[in-house]
């Protein structure tokens, strides 16, 4: 029995092995590039049950339909040793297990539970938070990062992953303090960059979100993919909102689109930066094209309703009329077992975005607008998420039933005053209904 940084017990033998579970749980809270250091340990180390399970689980985030079949021998054998682990480490590997299994919410909630009953575990926190954000459950979201937090307050991930915690529950300054912190304690917290970007961006603070952005920029090089795109999103998107379409397409083909091309966030990031500068009327030129390419070779898979509704997006910009109508199909069939907000939000959903990608305004309308408070649902941040408001708000205005969001319309004019398109689309309303 050896100990890890945190001072939590490891049940092996061996020294490097959970030197490699350090690094491993600072690649990944750190967004770095080597995370994977723990599946080389995994092989050399067959009787640590915890190394094995977090070689599985990090094949998991993958969030591709391979990713159960590469995490099935770590888990396996992880299990063949569960005998003599502690209870923390069996926990992990039943958390594992049922996201291996696609039951993510079971997953959540026994990661959860590790971090409550050992709060200075904070690989469980992160993977507890990741999953609740998936399923839109940010209350809990807060709550497990709150537990990390306290227990962890000498290091600076744990207010990063409190201060997101706060944005997404809508505790903005609370969000900017504990972000703010962070990068106090390490100003290489990209996490917190990010978290603190999500205030700006919800409080239309343009400016000061594109100056707190690019001076950190520097140092997301050593990040991995989706850190790196992802916090270069977030500079696009104070880019679109501040009318300089151009300056967001430069950084779509510098560090958004091409850095993994075949990794689901990645493709998102992508996707939804396009869609944004169209739905503000910009011309994207060819770039559908390569990214639908991507998309279509991972064929239709069911991780998350957030992917989906990106990938299916960029296949029907990208004019892939075969396999939109295979994912569509796939889509159809897998919502009738999966777990209602399948059913009941991310279809509806596809078809209405699908309907708005091929220029049916009226048909986007009708799919999306009495899906108003079901957003939530589907995962992914408010900000992301916003996306697909924005795609009713125009499906609305461009079908000449701008009388039917006008108070939406209203209220975000009112919530982000400095972003010019919400006066407009009001102005646009008005005269047409
Ligand atoms: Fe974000």
């Amino acid at each position: 029995m050896r100990q890890d940084w945190r001072g939590l017990p490891v049940t092996t033998g061996r020294a490097e092995t959970v030197e490699a579970i350090d690094r491993f749980t600072a690649e990944f809270l750190g967004y770095g590039q080597e995370a994977g250091v723990i599946v080389p340990a995994a092989s050399a180390d067959p009787g640590c049950a915890l190394a094995q399970t977090l070689a599985g689980a990090l094949h998991l985030f993958l969030e591709n339909a391979e990713a159960p079949r590469l995490a099935a021998p770590f888990l396996a054998a992880a299990e063949s040793g569960a005998a003599d682990v502690t209870a923390r480490e069996r926990e992990h590997l039943a958390a594992a297990r049922a996201w291996a299994a696609g039951d993510t919410a079971t997953a959540a909630e026994r990661y959860a539970a590790v971090a409550r009953a050992h709060p200075r575990d904070l690989l469980a926190a992160k993977f507890a938070q990741y999953h609740f954000f998936n399923l839109g459950r940010l209350d809990e979201h807060l709550a497990v990062a709150e537990i990390a937090a306290a227990a962890n307050g000498d290091v600076a991930w744990s207010h990063g992953m409190l201060a997101f915690g706060l944005e997404q529950c809508h505790r903005l300054p609370e969000a900017e303090r504990a972000g703010r912190r962070a990068v106090e304690m390490m100003a290489d917290e990209p996490w917190a960059h990010h978290a603190v970007a999500h205030v700006m961006e919800t409080q239309g603070r343009l400016d000061e979100g594109i100056a707190w952005l690019e001076g950190f920029a520097p140092l997301w090089q050593r990040c991995n993919s989706f850190m790196l795109t992802h916090n270069w999103w977030h500079l696009a998107l104070f880019r679109i909102d501040r009318e300089e379409p151009g300056a967001a397409l430069d950084i779509y083909d510098r560090h958004v689109w091409g850095v993994w091309k075949q990794y689901s966030q990645d493709q998102v990031n992508a996707a939804s930066l396009l869609w944004r500068l169209e739905l503000r009327g910009a011309d994207v030129g060819e770039r559908w094209r390569d990214l639908a390419d991507h998309v279509e070779a991972r064929g239709a898979e069911h991780v998350e309703p957030f992917l989906d509704l990106h990938y299916v997006y960029a296949l029907a910009r990208g004019e892939r009329r075969e396999a939109f109508a295979t994912f569509m199909e796939s889509l159809r069939r897998y919502a009738v077992a999966a777990p209602p907000r399948w059913r009941e939000v991310a279809l509806p959903a596809a078809e209405g975005v699908v309907a708005h990608a091929q220029g049916d305004m009226r048909g986007a309308f009708a799919k999306l607008d009495p899906l108003a408070a079901r957003w939530g649902e589907i995962g992914g941040s408010h900000a992301q998420r916003d996306l697909f408001v924005q795609t009713w708000l125009d499906a609305a205005l461009r079908s000449g039933q701008g009388n039917a969001v006008r108070r939406v319309l209203e209220a975000r004019a009112a919530a982000r005053p400095a972003i010019s398109v919400h006066r407009r689309q009001l102005a646009e309303g008005s005269l047409r209904s």
